[in-house]
């Protein structure tokens, strides 16, 4: 771990069985790490994620657990189990986030799988199965233009120009950040498995919900039955031709924003009617801009710059939809006398979650009194890489306010405690 480690919290002891004080403790000491402005910035294989994982790793060996890294430098906190050869259950999630974003996207996972196996250890139970609770590098695609970084690379799943992509405003490369924090990145160019195929029985994954439904139903917990897969271009080029603003007539004109406006106005149009035909998509661009070089109000705008990414829980819907973004491009190319030039497009899979896992979280609500109730994931998450390679994969969502990926991501604990109190319950009698 050749990452420089800034000073942390003190992680001393606690004692207590005030689970909530504990808990309160983590997040706010993951918050004070991570700060940034108004929000929490943890940039994926970079200081703030490791700082985090340093910090999750020391409560864990204070409380008598083992923390490594494993070969993609993602944190591994591990309670051994009656037969420690039998395939363990993975709690898992992510300690990265988006540039000035919330403190609990990913975190709470991991912070929920860490109470679990403090929570046995301090009682001394023995589970069925080890427990790994993985704390995954790199979920957020912010960084590198690619999610599921950290996860991807378990299953040998980085290509080669994956590791290529440069920072979004260091001159470095994924490899270059991968490879201060320790990866084993001759193992991972060459697309080695990192795991063995059998090292793993189940994947769980606690997260918070993002977006609005939970908190409208009035559920404190939801069960993820699938995830929505996307496909994204993080850097899409209009070139068009710059020329003074007041001189220049409109037919003459090769607007460079204009066309890119024109794009998305027709996309939107696509996504609206494709929407009523009850098909389920969603379509973002959230980074667009001119040259802040040589841009200015009076002249007209030769380029402009912009990501896209659609969604959708069917392959075949983003893979139709893909088709209509280019078909569209070439149409408003010829109309407007501009190029687009497209960055390297990358395609991550919707993902099912496993129906045995699924029923046994739902039986578990009911236990603990809590509404049984299933939705679907429109966020990414790290089970999708988990699932598709064929490993039993499900999550537990806890409600929250405010959204996510921005400041005001907010979270109750005592729904957090919810939440975790059903994956403790779930681990301890696994349906394996
Ligand atoms: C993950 O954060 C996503 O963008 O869905
Ligand atoms: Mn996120
Ligand atoms: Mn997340």
């Amino acid at each position: 771990m050749n990452t420089r480690v800034r000073d942390f919290p003190s992680t001393r002891k606690f004692d207590s069985d005030d689970r909530k004080a504990l808990v309160e403790k983590i997040f706010d000491d993951l918050a004070e790490l991570g700060r940034d402005g108004p929000g929490i910035s943890r940039p994926t294989y970079g200081e703030g994620e490791t700082q985090a994982m340093e910090y999750c790793a020391a409560l864990a060996r204070e409380e008598g657990l083992t923390a490594e890294y494993d070969a993609a430098a993602n944190l591994v906190i591990e309670l051994p189990g009656k037969d420690p050869d039998a395939p363990c259950i993975v709690c898992g999630s992510h300690l990265d986030s988006v540039p000035q974003g919330g403190n609990f996207d990913g975190a709470a996972g991991v912070v929920a799988g860490l109470l679990a196996v403090i929570r046995m250890k301090r009682a001394n139970i023995l589970p069925e199965r080890t427990i790994r609770v993985m704390a995954l590098r790199g979920e957020e695609s912010a960084w590198f233009g690619l999610c599921y970084l950290g996860s991807s690379a378990l299953f040998g799943e980085l290509a080669d120009g994956d590791l290529d992509r440069p920072h979004r405003s260091q001159r470095k490369r994924l490899r270059d950040f991968m490879t201060e924090c320790g990866a084993d990145m001759e193992r991972i160019s060459n697309g080695e498995k990192l795991l063995r195929d059998d090292e793993i029985g189940a994947y769980l994954e606690l997260h918070i919900e993002q977006g609005p439904v939970m908190i409208a139903r009035n559920w404190p917990v939801g069960i993820v039955t699938g995830l929505r897969g996307n496909i994204r271009h993080s850097e899409i080029r209009c070139v068009g031709e710059a020329g003074h603003a007041g001189a220049v007539p409109r037919w003459m004109r090769h607007d460079a924003v204009l066309a890119t406006a024109s794009l998305l106005g027709r996309l939107d149009e696509h996504w609206r009617v494709l929407q009523e035909r009850g098909l389920d998509l969603v379509l973002t661009t959230g980074m667009l801009s001119t040259n802040q070089e040589d841009h200015a109000m009076s002249r007209i705008p030769g380029e402009c710059t912009f990501s896209l990414e659609t969604r959708s829980q069917s392959i075949e819907t983003l893979e139709t939809f893909y088709q209509l973004i280019r078909s569209e491009t070439d149409a408003v190319e010829r109309e407007r006398g501009v190029k687009f030039e497209f960055d390297r497009r990358s395609l991550t899979l919707p993902a099912l979650m496993n129906q045995t896992w699924i029923d046994h979280l739902l039986e578990t609500c009911r236990e603990l009194s809590l509404p049984a109730e299933t939705l679907p994931s429109g966020a990414g998450h790290d089970a999708a890489v988990f699932a598709n390679a064929g490993i039993p994969s499900a999550m537990i969502f806890v409600r929250n306010e405010n959204g996510s990926h921005n400041p005001n991501e907010a979270m109750e604990i005592d729904d957090f405690l919810h939440g975790a109190d059903v994956l403790y319950q779930a681990i301890l009698n696994p349906p394996l």
